[in-house]
């Protein structure tokens, strides 16, 4: 794929600038606060439709303006593409692919952004690590971001359960029917996740050996409540998962929360068996999450 135009309208500092980008290399140089990172934002968000940097939308709409507009020219084996999003301040949001109406931004290009606020992986807390894990993933298996989102939503119900802190014949009957979905979505995002780190261990080891002179080892581990083996499958986690809220039903009412499945999970990273999250230099954070970020390149390249 070459991404071979960009035209921003009203983005961030932009209020209207054309961008031509060469197939292989390209390097903006510029003074502080011209719009280097405000660029490379734009073509995360035609990768994604989301910015890296926040959540909230109207923050990346011109000051004073009540929509954007950015759109990508791009080459694929297929053709010639035009990708268009508008963005207004109350939230709607249109792409279009060739003129024509379309639901999915995600389809087309991808991308990887190695920015300084990827540094917090490295030392910020797991929930930092599963977001890097469930936006990456998310990518490559557009069914994720649907189990995701399940699966969140009935956290929600069942930890609300939870709350009233009652057991009884009735909050087991319904903890049940919770605990089904909640297994279901879970399960996936669990394989998902273990499928994904197993992936991305090998080059992101070769990647870093090569960045430190060989003197380093990056090692990449899952680390869940749950005792999961790479090879289990997803009816194995769902039975592992399922026997296992069994067993914390009373601790979990006695928290009042949920605290088996993929909410409570981390990603481990240990350089020369020593955990980067305790021990990790700022240089070797840095190092780390590139060679995390350039091995995820390689996956979606796969
Ligand atoms: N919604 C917005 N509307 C207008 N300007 C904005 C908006 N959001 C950010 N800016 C401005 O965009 C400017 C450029 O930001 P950007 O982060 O892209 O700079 P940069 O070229 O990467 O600079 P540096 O080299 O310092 O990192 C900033 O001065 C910021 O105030
Ligand atoms: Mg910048």
């Amino acid at each position: 794929m070459h991404l071979k135009k960009i035209v921003l309208n009203n983005f961030r500092n932009y209020c209207r600038a054309e961008v031509i980008f060469d197939p292989d290399l390209n390097i903006f140089i510029g003074d502080n606060a011209q719009g280097k990172t405000n660029l490379l934002e734009a073509i995360y968000y035609l990768a994604g439709g989301r910015s890296y940097r926040t959540n909230q939308e109207k923050e990346i709409i011109h000051w004073d303006q009540d929509s954007f507009i950015l759109s990508a020219f791009f080459e694929t084996i297929k053709g010639s593409y035009k990708l268009q999003v508008v963005n207004y301040l109350n939230g709607k949001k249109k792409v279009k692919i060739n003129g024509i109406d379309y639901n999915n931004i995600k389809d087309y290009f991808k991308a990887v952004i190695f920015s300084p606020d990827d540094l917090n992986l490295v030392k910020g807390a797991p929930s930092q690590r599963r977001d890097f894990l469930d936006i990456e993933i998310n990518q490559i298996f557009p069914l994720y971001s649907y189990n995701l989102q399940n699966f969140y939503k009935i956290l929600r119900h069942r930890n609300k359960l939870l709350k009233l802190r009652v057991d009884n014949k009735k909050t087991e009957q319904s903890l049940q029917v919770w605990n089904e979905q909640l297994v279901k979505y879970g399960s996936f995002i669990l394989k998902k996740r273990l499928e994904v780190i197993n992936y991305l261990s090998g080059p992101a080891n070769f990647i870093h050996r090569r960045l430190t002179d060989n003197r380093e080892n990056l090692f990449l581990l899952y680390s869940s409540g749950l005792d999961l083996k790479i090879d289990h499958t997803i009816e194995e986690i769902k039975d592992i998962y399922t026997e296992e809220l069994e067993k914390k039903r009373e601790e979990e009412i006695r928290y009042g929360l949920t605290l088996l499945g993929p909410h409570r999970d981390d990603l481990k990273i240990f350089i020369n068996n020593q955990l980067t999250r305790k021990y990790a230099s700022q240089g070797q954070q840095r190092t780390c999450v590139l060679s995390l970020k350039l091995s995820v390149m390689e996956l979606i390249k796969e």
